[in-house]
This record gives C-alpha cells, structure tokens and sequence, in this order.
C-alpha cells in the first residue's frame, strides 16, 4: 500500500466514521463536504487524491489523465480542488442565490387571475382589440412586471391601471407577466402608405444631426425588444404606441429617462410615422 492510498483509506474510514464533515471542514465548505460525501464512489478509483486536513489537495498528472476517460469526473475534479482549497464561497453563493430565488411562476393562477380581472380590456390572450389598450402577449415578463409595480405606486401614471394594479399582489404580478410572456402576440400591420418610410428609417438609424438615436438599438431591429431591459415593440396597435411616445415627451409618462429623452426630440408626424412602422413590425 502506498502512501497516497494509505491516505485514502484513512480519510474513507473517517468517512465511514460520519466525521468526514466535522473534522475538515466548518462552515460553508461543510455543505460541499457533505456534498462530496455522496459522491465519494465515484471518487474511488482515482489514487490521486490526497486529502490532508481538509486544506492541501494534490492531484498528480498521469492518474488524472486515467480518469480523464469519465466525464463526470474531469467536470467535478476542479470543483473538488475548489472546495477543498476553501474556494467554495461562489459556488456556496451560487447554490444560496439558487435556494433564495422566488418559486416558479404559477402560470395556471397568472391565466385565472388575467381572466377575472384583465382579460376584458386586454383580451383573452393578452391580444387587446381595441387600439388604446395595449396587447400584453409575449411581452418580456420583466417589462410587465416593473409596469405594473409602477402603475401601484404610482410611478407611472393612469387612472384606470392604477386601480388594477392595486389589488395585484407582487406574487400575482409575477405569474400574470409570465403567462402573458407565454402566449403568442397577433401580428399587426402598417397602413399610412406614406409615413411608413420615414417611420423606418429612424427606427432602424435614428436622425444623426438631431442626435436621436435608432430605436432598434434597444428594441431589436426586428421590435422583438431585448429580455429582462427593453420591452417588444412589433405589432403593437400604433395608436397606443403613439399616446405613449407622446406621454414619454410631454412628460406625462415620466418612468424611463432613456425613452423621455428619445421621444423629446420628436415631433408629432415622427411619432406617427414611427407607431405606423411598429405596429407592422414582426
Ligand atoms: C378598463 C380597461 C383595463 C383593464 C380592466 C386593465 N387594463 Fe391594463 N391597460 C389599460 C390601458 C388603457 C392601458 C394603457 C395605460 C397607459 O397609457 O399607461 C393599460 C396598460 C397596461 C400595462 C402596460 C403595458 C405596456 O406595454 O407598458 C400593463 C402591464 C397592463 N395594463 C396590465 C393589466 C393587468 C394585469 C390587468 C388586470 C389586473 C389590467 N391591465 C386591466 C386598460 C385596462
Ligand atoms: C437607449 C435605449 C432605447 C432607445 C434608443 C429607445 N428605447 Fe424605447 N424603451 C427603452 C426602455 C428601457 C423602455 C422601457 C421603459 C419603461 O420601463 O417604461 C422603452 C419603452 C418604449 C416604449 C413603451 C412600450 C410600451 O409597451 O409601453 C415605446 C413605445 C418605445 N420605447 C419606443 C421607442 C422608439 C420609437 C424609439 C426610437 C425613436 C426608442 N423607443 C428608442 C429604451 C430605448
């Protein structure tokens, strides 16, 4: 028996023993400790690891290599070495972010509760038909939630959205954006033959000597918008669109610097030249 494999079998008997975790390891690498511990078999065939106090691991060259044919573990030997050097803490924070993070989204109460109380005004499927309700459909959940967080506080300002929003709890925000985020937007279509032009060229390269920027920047060129940052714009109805470039201007909608400075230097046949362009944009 070798010196590394009398070492092994001395840390597997503690092991055996259930005091793997206690004496060499506290805290949070006790949690990798124990992790280690189930997968210990697989552990087994590999000589190379030469555990002393749970700090100084070694792994030697051409035993690795053999064991290098397991997937497994060649993905897990790094995260071993991490954890037993005491280099857990990202993982540990990884697995912390992980247990902290709120429950999925119930999709099932997101529809009943769109249902009962929002459905009316923005349609079933979240494809309003009226052209002054906005559709919701496939809209990032992200956008919808912070919206209606902002129409509650008041942030965001319209009579009828505050009412609605009230009632909404932070819980039921979440699983109504993520319903609508589930369902299909119905595509729409431009129909100012001659305004459409001019609406996508500053969509697609803004008006330099005016220093506006090209709204496809942010929005994606195709209006499908950017997760979690930029709302989806394509195929929504142009007069809402409109309203809402010019609330953005005028200071009536006052929840986005960024959109308030976009739309100050617009004038009113570039807001509607530009809700006709989105309105078909898919
Ligand atoms: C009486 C009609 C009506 C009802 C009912 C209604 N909404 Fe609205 N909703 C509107 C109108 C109008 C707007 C545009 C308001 C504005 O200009 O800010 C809007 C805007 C929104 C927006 C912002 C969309 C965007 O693209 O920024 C969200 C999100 C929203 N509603 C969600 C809901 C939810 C969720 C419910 C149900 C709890 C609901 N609405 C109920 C009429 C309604
Ligand atoms: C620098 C990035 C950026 C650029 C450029 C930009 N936007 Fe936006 N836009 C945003 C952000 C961020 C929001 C969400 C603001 C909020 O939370 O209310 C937004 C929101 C909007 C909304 C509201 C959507 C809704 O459902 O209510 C419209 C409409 C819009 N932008 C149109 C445009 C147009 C048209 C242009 C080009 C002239 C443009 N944006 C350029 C970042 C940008």
């Amino acid at each position: 028996m070798g010196v590394g494999e009398r070492r092994r079998s001395a840390a597997a008997r503690s092991l055996q023993a259930g005091n793997f975790e206690r004496r060499h390891f506290s805290g949070s690498s006790g949690a990798i400790g124990l992790w280690l511990l189930r997968l210990w078999p697989q552990f087994q065939p590999v000589n190379s690891l030469i555990v002393k106090s749970g700090v100084a691991v070694r792994m030697t060259g051409p035993q690795i290599s053999r064991s290098s044919k397991s997937v497994p573990m060649k993905l897990l030997a790094p995260a071993l070495l991490a954890a037993l050097l005491g280099l857990s803490a990202p993982l540990v924070q990884a697995a912390n972010a992980a247990a902290k993070a709120p429950a999925k989204p119930d999709l099932v109460a997101g529809e009943a509760r769109f249902a009962a109380a929002c459905a009316a005004c923005h349609g079933a499927d979240g494809n309003s038909g009226s052209p002054i309700n906005p559709k919701l459909a496939q809209q990032h959940p992200e956008y919808l939630i912070k919206q209606l967080k902002e129409y509650k506080s008041g942030v965001r300002k319209n009579a009828v959205m505050q009412g609605m929003a009230a009632g909404l709890s932070d819980e039921d925000m979440r699983n109504i954006s993520f319903w609508l985020a589930s369902k299909k937007i119905k595509p729409g279509f431009a129909k100012d033959k001659d305004l459409v032009a001019l609406g996508e060229r500053i969509y697609r390269g803004g008006v330099a000597d005016r220093q506006i920027a090209a709204c496809a920047g942010c929005h994606n060129p195709s209006g499908a918008g950017n997760p979690a940052q930029y709302p989806r714009l394509g195929g929504q109805h142009a007069e809402y669109t409109a309203a809402q470039l010019t609330a953005y201007r005028d200071g009536g909608r006052g929840n986005s610097l960024q959109m308030s400075q976009v739309a100050s230097k617009l004038n009113d046949r570039e807001i509607r030249a530009l809700a006709d362009y989105i309105a078909g944009l898919r």
